[in-house]
């Protein structure tokens, strides 16, 4: 592993724009974000795959980073539909988040194959951002932290020592899209939770961000990332009108 270092537990924020976009609402939003600069926090948008060509021009001259949603575990092939971590990084991709519940769900996605997408992005030096979560029946049945910890252990033994290259999202599937936002404190709990297997795991886990993603709104974000174990957000809905994502980028600091 071999990653450009970054600044240890500065709070990052990612835009997850899910199947959203156009050129037109693409360059109004990313000239939005851009406008608004500086920001105190990392910001990044993941785009759908075809945008990726003018978000990298449009971020180009800026600090502000992009990546994918999603990328193939294998490195090239008869995988019709698929995209590689390769193509990825000849894009200028920093991040591609792998594992969200969208796709566990959707697409039946393990916690093998999603151990196995982390590796090939780092592969390829681009930092995965891995999603784990329990569902509401989950968590009414009291299985938040078996179901975290066993989503998290397939990627920190597939990752082995390149375990605190990847940047950890706590997201509860009951609070996605719900506008239904885990507290403050019930993410911390997780979040907690989630450091301490990591620091099992791998000397760096102090330095890993664990971003939190679930119904983050300007008007709860600076809550949530003022928990000592939530270095940001991984923002859906609140990340497609720039106001609302420039603000709970504004929260991070
Ligand atoms: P919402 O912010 O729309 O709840 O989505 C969260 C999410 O899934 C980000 O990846």
């Amino acid at each position: 592993c071999s990653m450009t270092p970054d600044v240890a537990r500065r709070p990052l924020i990612v835009g997850n724009w899910k199947m959203h976009g156009s050129h037109t609402a693409n360059a109004e939003l990313l000239a939005g974000i851009v406008g608004a600069r500086p920001y105190l926090a990392d910001v990044a948008v993941c785009v759908p795959f075809p945008y990726l060509s003018e978000t990298a021009v449009a971020l180009a001259a800026t600090d502000i980073r992009w990546g994918a949603q999603d990328c193939s575990a294998h490195e090239q092939g008869a995988y019709t539909g698929e995209v590689s971590a390769g193509m990825l990084h000849e894009f200028g991709c920093r991040y591609a988040i792998v594992g969200h519940s969208e796709r566990r769900q959707y697409h039946h996605e393990s916690d093998q194959l999603v151990a196995d997408k982390a590796k090939a992005a780092l592969a390829r030096g681009v930092t995965p951002i891995v999603c784990v979560g329990e569902t509401l029946a989950q968590r009414e049945a009291g299985e938040t932290e078996s179901v975290v910890k066993r989503q998290l252990s397939h990627v920190i033994h597939t990752l082995a020592h390149c375990a605190g290259e990847m940047v950890v999202a706590y997201e509860p599937v009951w609070a996605i899209g719900t506008g239904r936002t885990a507290t403050p404190e019930q993410a911390q709990a997780v979040h907690a939770l989630l450091r301490a297997q990591l620091a099992a795991a791998t000397p760096r886990a102090a330095d890993m961000k664990i971003l939190y993603g679930g119904s983050v709104k300007p008007d709860n974000a600076a809550q949530l990332f003022a928990q000592p174990d939530i270095d940001g957000g991984l923002v859906g809905g609140a990340a497609l009108k720039s106001a609302d994502f420039v603000a709970i980028c504004r929260a991070a600091h």
